[in-house]
């Protein structure tokens, strides 16, 4: 690994793993590769100073004439592809959008990826996957290991599904190496406040309501980013080429509990808020239409085969997440200025009163 192309480098997860991947390796070159949609931003990079070692081209993964270009100009010998639409609410509003990039732009990386490779084993592709592939998980059954069936059951998840399929059917007909981790709920710095842990720690700064789905009893499991990209450097430096590997941090608590945990960690830091305690900014609005009441992923294949552990503590994780989004006025400032953040939000939470308990 040497030249890696990061797509989707100026999102959530990918500017953690250009982050992480810079300190952890002084010798490998990164191209951040984005288009720069509503939810990824310069802002997320800026940090980064050595041009040396990192360098940011804008481009679609759609446009295969782009993607071959960057491959080429830079020796690419590693992909990971972070790039997609990503949050599920969207797809339920716009499915067009996922298809395109997620389906699509897969399909053109892949298509990149076999031409400018044609057949070097000394090269890897990695994809960065959901557990939401597998649907929702009835509350009594056991974790779901990789050799789960598909039951993708939002449009987001189906696009996600379709291009894992795409991504080991290049596996196997024409031997490009790759890899696939299926991810959970990811938290930490950087995260759009369109999710729900920074939805939740913005809204409540501001006094705002605080809009649970439904009862707040599902359940999703929850892994720091930076346990992500640790997991993901692992996989794709020694994982087997053509393997699927879990990743997840054996934190389920329901979003209710999530959201109350931020509550009180927004206490401690705002004693003085005249909203507090926030925890009476709860509201139970309409739920998300086909909402998948559980994930679950058994993640020992990753820890058995490489040796990964999640290293963060959900607690301390969360406490930073708030203190990280707290600390970072200028950068939440260039979010909530931005028109499609404000359009979203006033479309799916200014008005979204439908209280159900
Ligand atoms: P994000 O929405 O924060 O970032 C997505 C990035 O992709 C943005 O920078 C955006 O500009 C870029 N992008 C979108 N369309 C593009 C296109 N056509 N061409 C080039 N760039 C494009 O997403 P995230 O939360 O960081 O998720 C990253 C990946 O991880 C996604 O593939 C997602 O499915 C997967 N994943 C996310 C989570 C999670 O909890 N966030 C969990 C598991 C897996
Ligand atoms: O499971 C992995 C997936 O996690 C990733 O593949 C997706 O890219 C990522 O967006 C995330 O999907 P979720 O739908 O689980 O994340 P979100 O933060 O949107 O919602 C988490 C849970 O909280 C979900 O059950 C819906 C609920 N929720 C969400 C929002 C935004 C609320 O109750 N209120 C909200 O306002």
């Amino acid at each position: 690994m040497n030249n890696v192309l990061v797509t989707g480098g100026a999102g959530f997860i990918g500017s953690n793993f250009v982050r992480h991947l810079l300190a952890a390796r002084p010798g490998v070159r990164i191209v951040t590769y984005d288009l720069l949609t509503y939810a990824g931003s310069l802002e997320n990079l800026r940090d980064l100073s050595d041009p040396a070692r990192h360098v940011f081209v804008h481009g679609d993964i759609c446009d295969r004439g782009a993607v071959d270009r960057v491959v080429a100009e830079h020796g690419v010998d590693t992909v990971v592809h972070f790039a997609a639409e990503s949050h599920v609410d969207r797809s339920i509003v716009a499915p067009g959008e996922f298809v395109r990039t997620n389906v699509t732009g897969t399909f053109t990386l892949l298509e990149a990826a076999r031409a400018a490779w044609a057949g070097r084993a000394d090269v890897r592709f990695h994809h960065v996957s959901t557990d939401e592939v597998y649907g929702a998980l009835a509350a009594d059954a056991a974790p779901v290991t990789e050799h789960a069936a598909y039951a993708p059951r939002s449009p987001y998840a189906a696009s996600k599904a379709a291009s894992d399929h795409l991504v080991r059917a290049y596996a196997t007909t024409y031997g490009l190496p790759v890899t696939i981790s299926s991810c959970s709920n990811n938290y930490g710095p950087y995260q759009f406040p369109e999710k729900l842990v920074p939805l939740m720690i913005v809204h409540g700064a501001l006094g705002k309501p605080l809009p649970v789905y439904g009862d707040g009893g599902q359940i999703r499991d929850w892994l720091h980013v930076d346990d992500h990209c640790a997991a993901i450097l692992a996989i794709v430096e020694r994982g087997r080429a053509g393997e699927t590997y879990h990743v997840g941090g054996g934190n389920q608590p329901t979003n209710l509990e999530v959201v109350e945990r931020l509550c009180a960690l927004l206490d401690a830091r705002y004693p003085g808020a005249a909203h507090a305690p926030h925890r009476s900014l709860i509201k139970h609005v309409a739920d998300r239409p086909g909402h998948d009441r559980r994930y679950d992923l058994d993640f020992t294949k990753l820890q058995t085969e490489l040796g990964w552990r999640p290293r963060h503590a959900l607690a301390d994780g969360l406490a930073a997440t708030v203190a990280w989004y707290a600390g970072s006025g200028a950068w939440l400032a260039a979010v909530r200025d931005s028109d499609d953040y404000r359009r979203w939000i006033a479309l799916n939470y200014d008005g979204r009163a439908v209280e159900v308990t």
